[in-house]
């Protein structure tokens, strides 16, 4: 393995998988962020965010010494020669588009205190163009030999160690043969396993990261789209969807119907896409994504009104059980949650609501204060006349519905990820209802 010293700049999900996962492979990894707070809990082996097997591989890689952090650029300069850039490139407030003010700030505070060759590598998700810009920045702010690579992140929270050290591609643009060497030799374990590795230019590895997201999203919405179809002809898109699913040219992943998408990623990243394509006056190309996202969002009020039905007409006093906060399951991100807007939408509508998560709760009570929370399911749903399975987190799809039905007022549950067995809900008395199914 040729000796680089990496650094990460920017310890979200992305940069703290991606640090410890390269220390992991026995690189020496020097991590960066500006919150302090944070930094201090990294440094102890205290992970700030839920992500299956993360905590061990960090503590592991901080103990033998392979992993450390820093709030410090100067600190950051002096140590290494590739710098992966890792920080966050949220929706806009009150816009589609993405903010990259934290990549430009990034390569200020960096670029002007290297002495010496050095390769960035930048992992956001960015509108198109902003690696020909940074690039073009980079030149201004040094003369050294400095030099920029852009090498999406495809990672899925749930899955962050596994999809960082077992990747399906590895896409790179590079600007030149040295560049692509130098990344090369960062991920020979990857490429060595037989992993793709791919390079491009600026643009094609920028595009790639997008139209991935903008993909899974649309296949995503097209299933939720036949559930609207379904829901008016009596159909069941479960059965629909498994046997779209043997065609392998459409495939069975991310056909499955229910709440639609939510999280960090692919509701602000089709949001951004279309805003950049707008800059680029190519609108139209992208204009279907306009649609992606309104079907997505038309399945969080069919929820709301499936629940409502149940109870005659009206929330007012009921008691609401909801299961699941989190955006996905294995996860405690509630950004852009359909579970939390769904709860949030409902208690608005004056249903006492009280919402159990099994990691989400303290995130969910940050997002929305007025809510309540329960420290179990069995204590969710003590006296509720409605049951809304709105995350499929194991222990949900493993409910007994004999023994959550002696704790509920009523036996209604419906279940917006299509994760139960209706017969046997059924069988257990309970009105079970649920989106694209009769
Ligand atoms: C997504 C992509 O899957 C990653 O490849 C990408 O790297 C990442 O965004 C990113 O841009 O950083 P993630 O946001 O972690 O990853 O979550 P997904 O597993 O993609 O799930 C997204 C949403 O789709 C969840 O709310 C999930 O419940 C929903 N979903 C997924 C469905 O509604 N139906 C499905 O069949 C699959």
């Amino acid at each position: 393995m040729v000796a680089h010293r990496l650094t990460v700049i920017g310890t979200g999900y992305l940069g703290t998988t991606h640090a410890a996962a390269m220390a992991e492979l026995g690189f020496e990894v020097l991590g960066l962020d500006i919150d302090e707070d944070r930094i201090a809990r990294l440094a102890a082996g205290d992970l700030p965010f839920y992500e299956p097997g993360l905590p061990e591989l960090l503590r592991r890689n901080l103990a033998a010494g392979r992993l450390r952090f820093t709030t410090s650029y100067a600190e950051l300069a002096e140590f290494g020669d590739v710098h992966f850039l890792c920080v966050g490139t949220p929706q806009r407030q009150g816009e589609n588009a993405a903010d990259v003010s934290f990549v430009d700030s990034a390569i200020r505070s960096l670029v002007p205190l290297l002495r010496r060759e050095a390769l960035i590598v930048g992992k956001s998700t960015v509108p198109v163009g902003t690696a020909a810009r940074v690039a073009g920045l980079i030149g201004e702010l040094t003369s050294e030999n400095v030099e920029l690579a852009w090498n999406p992140e495809f990672l899925r929270e749930g899955f962050a160690v596994q999809d960082t050290l077992h990747p399906d591609r590895i896409v790179a643009g590079v600007p030149s043969a040295a560049a692509e060497k130098i990344l090369r030799e960062v991920y020979a374990a990857q490429i060595g396993e037989g992993v793709p590795f791919l390079t491009t230019d600026y643009p094609t590895a920028e595009l790639v990261k997008v139209s991935a997201n903008a993909f899974l999203a649309t296949k995503i919405s097209f299933i939720n789209a036949m559930a609207e179809v379904c829901e008016a002809t009596g159909a069941d898109v479960t059965k629909l969807s498994q046997a779209l699913s043997y065609d392998d040219r459409i495939g069975g992943k991310f056909l499955g119907p229910g709440l639609g998408f939510g999280g960090g990623c692919l509701p602000k990243d089709i949001r951004a896409f279309m805003a950049r394509a707008g800059e680029l006056g190519v609108d139209q190309a992208l204009s279907f994504l306009r649609e992606v996202d309104a079907i997505n969002i038309r399945r969080r009020h069919r929820m709301v009104d499936l629940a409502r039905d149940l109870l005659g007409g009206s929330f007012d006093g009921r008691g609401v059980a909801v299961l699941g906060a989190a955006f996905k399951p294995d996860s405690d991100d509630v950004r852009d949650s359909p579970a939390l807007d769904v709860a949030a939408a409902i208690q608005q509508q004056g249903g006492v609501v009280t919402v159990y998560d099994p990691q989400a709760n303290a995130n969910a009570a940050r997002a929305q204060p007025s809510l309540s929370f329960a420290a179990s399911t069995a204590e969710a749903a003590r006296g509720a006349d409605v049951t809304l399975l709105l995350t499929e987190w194991r222990e949900f799809r493993d409910l007994d519905p004999e023994a959550l039905g002696t704790l509920v007022a009523v036996r209604n549950i419906v279940d917006g990820r299509n994760a139960l067995d209706p017969e046997r809900w059924r069988a257990a008395g309970w009105t079970y209802k649920a989106l694209g199914r009769p």
